[in-house]
This record gives structure tokens, sequence and C-alpha cells, in this order.
């Protein structure tokens, strides 16, 4: 036998040499989930280990990603009903709590590099992504409110905009609204391929944003298509973004695949809420490893071709290497 693959098998260092792909810290966004008022800390009780704090916990939590490498974090208002409307005014109100806290942790946490959710539905009292008129979702009026809530945002300090609506031309709309209130370094990273997915039912527990009526259908994909996820990154691309996001992760390896190789931007996948309680579901009961399950499936994300991955196991997986 000449070729005997086991060779570069054969311990630890030699697998490392040959290793093809690394988790690192540095490749890693963190969703947080902000709460309005002082000194609260409320677990997700489908996310164990995952809280939803107000600013003052928020700030210590971000302080002590910082110490372990973890430097880039999405944060996500959990919004109270009384301040929820059809147009989602409150999205861009100056004394809004989720842009209060955008401006102090960059003020208080330079190190710190944010990221913000550009949707309308956790200000919205339909629960959807868009404006709702008569049982349908208004593309291009929701424009409107997307673009002020981006601008909202970067001038709150946002390094990067997340619009995770997929409304048609987004991006153009918002990278014009940024562009002429003077913002031209601030990133946006698209949700280029976002699916109806139905991983995503922790994250709407943790902000009480599940749509009032109707399902997400007529504006995430289908997720039986791969292709048309090239002309959502190739329509993005035109638009302005910076960086393409595939959403979920696991159940997409092949769609994050596609638009490494078919695209000239970073990739970027979330890997979503259900994704996280399944494994965490799973080691809970002693079925899994939870540890080496997260590892693994990180891996197998940036194996596809992500170089970036939101993960609520960010800071979890930064606790393994100390
Ligand atoms: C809302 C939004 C969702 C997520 C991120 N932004 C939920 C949805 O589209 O209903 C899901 C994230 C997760 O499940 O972890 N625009």
């Amino acid at each position: 036998m000449l070729r005997r693959p086991r060779r570069n098998r054969k311990n630890q260092v030699i697998r490392e040499l040959v290793e093809e792909n690394k988790v690192q810290t540095s490749d890693l966004i963190f969703p947080l989930f902000l709460l309005e008022g002082a000194n609260k800390e409320i677990e997700v009780s489908s996310m164990p280990g995952i809280y939803r704090r107000t600013i003052d916990l928020l700030l210590k939590e971000i302080e002590s990603c910082l110490k372990i490498g973890i430097k880039s974090f999405c944060i996500f208002p959990a919004i109270d009903e009384q301040h929820k409307d059809k147009y989602a005014t409150y999205s861009y109100q100056p004394d809004n709590f989720y842009l209060k806290a955008l401006s102090r942790i960059k003020k208080e946490l330079t190190e710190a590099v944010l990221m913000t959710d550009v949707a309308m539905d956790p200000y919205s009292s339909d629960g959807h992504d868009g404006i709702v008129e008569n049982g349908e979702i208004i593309n291009d009026a929701t424009l409107e409110v997307l673009s002020k809530m981006s601008v909202a945002q970067a001038e709150a300090g946002a390094d990067i905009i997340g619009p995770s609506d997929m409304m048609d031309g987004r991006i153009g709309f918002i990278r014009n609204a940024l562009d002429e209130a003077g913002f031209t370094n601030t990133s946006i990273l698209s949700y280029a391929a976002k699916y109806a997915s139905s991983f995503y039912g922790p994250f709407r527990d943790a902000l009480d944003s599940a749509p009032k009526s109707g399902d997400k259908k007529t504006y995430q994909m289908n997720p039986a298509n791969a292709k048309e996820a090239l002309l959502e990154a190739q329509l993005d691309i035109e638009q302005g973004a910076d960086i393409l996001m595939v959403k979920p992760a696991l159940p997409y390896l092949d769609v994050i695949k596609l638009l490494n190789e078919n695209t000239q931007l970073p990739i970027a996948a979330y890997n979503v809420s259900g994704e996280y309680a399944m494994i965490k579901a799973a080691a809970f009961k002693g079925w899994l490893d939870g540890t080496l399950s997260m590892k693994e499936c990180l891996l197998s994300i940036k194996r596809a071709g992500a170089k970036i991955i939101l993960t609520y196991f960010a800071k979890e997986y930064a606790q393994s290497f100390q």
C-alpha cells in the first residue's frame, strides 16, 4: 500500500498540522437580548444559558466576553407591547431604550463591535417584518421604516447594520439613506438568504415577536430553494451589501457553500436559536456531549464556507479554551 491516509492522523500534533479548518473566537458574533429597565436578568426558557438583560447587566456581560476574545455582538431588543404599533415608529425614536443602550455600549466599551437588527417585527403590533395592510405585507412602504431605523441605529453608534426583514430592494434603499445621512462607513451585513424556518421558535419566545397572524412565507425564502439564494445574493451585492448571510446555518450548509463559491463577499451564517436549543436539550438529557456537538456543528458551518458565525454558543465556545 503506497497510500495510507491514516499516517496523517497518527497523533494530535500531526492531525493539527494537516487540519483544514478552525473556528476562532474572532470569527464569532454573539447575539444578545436587551430588556428595558435596570437590574433585571431573565433566562429564555427555551434557550438555557441565554438571558434577556437590562443595559446595566448587559454591559457587564459584554465586558466579560471582551476579556475572553469575543468582540462582536448583535443586540436584539425585547419591546414592551405598549411601545408597539402598526408602523414600528418606536424603532427610530431617539429616546428608544435600544438606541440609548447602543450608544452606551459604544461609549463605555469602545473595543466592542456592534451589529444591529433591522426589521419591524420586535416593534410591530402585527409581529411582522413589514407593514401589514389587508393581510398583505407591503414592500415599498416598509423600506421607508427600515431606512429610518437604520439611520437611527447608525447615529447611535452601530458598526454594522443587519437587515433581517427580506423585503425586496432594502439593501440599496438603506445604503442610500445611510450615505445621505453621512454614514458612508457604516457596514451592511445583509441577511441575503433567510429562510422561512421553524428553527426561529425560541428567538420569538425571547422577544415575544411571533407574527400575530399568518406566517412569513411571502418574504422569507422557501426552504426547498437553493438557486434563488444566488439571485438574492446577486441583488444584495449590486445594492451595496458588505457581507452576505445565510440563515439558519445547519440545515442550509449547501447554501453557504453555494454563496461562498459564487460570490466575492465574505459569507456569514446564523446558527439560530432552534439549532442552539436542540443541542442544549439533547445535552441536558444526557443524549449528546454538548461541548463536542457544539464544536462539531460550528466547524461544519466554517467548513461549508462561512467566515463569520453568529451563534449563541459564542461565549461558551471561547470559555472552552480558557
Ligand atoms: C427578526 C429576526 C428573527 C431572527 C433574527 N431576526 C426571527 C424571525 O425572522 O422571525 C431569528 C434568530 C434566531 O432564531 O436565533 N427579523
